[in-house]
């Protein structure tokens, strides 16, 4: 449904993407992941056709973007970060305005159909000037919806509601996974990319640093973390000595807990344990544990940090 190869962009002498590959399978929930800045709304506007790459192809539900000379023609919904309606209109006005090109009363009952899958049934006769941001969102969705797109682009969706507005974008994210739409949707906050996602990309600084199946993801972190408990006073040079070991990536420590982050368990381990016994910590348990998506995030990023 969407393949970039070596997608870059500049605004003048700042480049924001550098040399972009993506490929989106159809029926796939993509997650974009990135920290804000990263790049992903410049990624998702090209994407869309309302802004031209600096350089790097791109195929979008089965059109060159080259060849795209208005972004309507590329027949996919489109959300963007911070959707804006006349707030006088009522939601149902508002998809009536945009549903221009639809015949009458298909464009009547899909309508209904939406804002009742939005769960803005009974708000739509109210003036979309008093929704809530999570009711905003839902009705931009709806709209994305209105021609029945197969491909959905959605820019930080969830972002800025709150926990109830979050689950309730993340369910019509699931409903449109399960009916066979694909979604493509960016976000900075790690637990939605966990609740709906099938494959999540990670993007730094304009640079793509990690792509995989989310389930692949998760389960090859398993084990990549340690975690001792100890008592006492954590001996001050012993962080320092840590980070030296080949395969450590990250020591963090509290006032109970020292947590490290490994490549990968085995030999890392065996050189941890040795050194801790070697110093004068008093442990009380050491194990590993699975890494959250989040540490996995901070730790990939870092990983490419320049
Ligand atoms: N129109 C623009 N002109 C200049 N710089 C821009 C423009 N749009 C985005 N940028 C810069 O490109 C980088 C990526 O921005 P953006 O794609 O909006 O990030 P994200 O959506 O991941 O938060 C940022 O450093 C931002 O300041
Ligand atoms: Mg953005």
């Amino acid at each position: 449904m969407i393949t970039a190869t070596g997608l870059t962009k500049h605004f003048d002498s700042f480049q924001a993407l550098k040399g972009i590959n993506l490929n989106i399978d159809s029926g796939e929930v993509y997650g974009f992941l990135g920290h804000n800045g990263a790049g992903k709304s410049t990624t998702i506007n090209i994407l869309a056709g309302f802004s031209k790459a600096t350089a790097g192809a791109c195929i979008v539900n089965g059109w060159s973007l080259d060849k795209v000379e208005h972004p309507g023609d590329l027949h996919i919904g489109y959300l963007p970060e911070e959707p804006k309606f006349y707030s006088w209109m009522t939601g149902r006005e508002i998809l009536l305005y945009l549903a221009c090109q639809m015949e009458q009363p298909a464009a009547t009952n899909r309508i209904r159909h939406l804002l009742d899958w939005a769960d803005l049934g009974s708000a739509s006769e109210r003036r979309v000037g008093g929704y809530s941001r999570g009711m905003k969102q839902r009705l931009g969705m709806a709209a994305a919806l209105l021609y029945d797109p197969d491909l959905l682009i959605l820019d930080e969706p969830s972002s800025a509601l709150d926990p109830e507005g979050r689950s309730q974008v993340l369910r019509l994210i699931l409903d449109l996974k399960q009916q066979g739409k694909t979604v493509f949707f960016s976000t900075h906050i790690l637990s939605d990319v966990e609740r709906v996602c099938d494959r999540v990309g990670i993007l730094s600084d304009g640079r793509m640093v990690l792509e995989k199946p989310l389930r692949q993801l998760l389960r090859e972190n398993v084990d990549s973390m340690y975690e001792i408990s100890f008592t006492g006073p954590c001996p001050e040079d012993l962080m320092a000595r840590l980070r030296h070991i080949p395969g450590v990536n990250d020591v963090n420590s509290n006032e109970a807990y020292l947590t490290i982050a490994v490549d990968e368990p085995g030999p890392t381990g065996n050189a941890i344990l040795a050194l801790l016994s070697s110093s004068s910590l008093t442990i009380d348990s050491f194990g590993t544990r699975k890494a959250s998506l989040e540490e996995i995030f901070i730790k990939e990023v870092g990983k490419h940090a320049v």
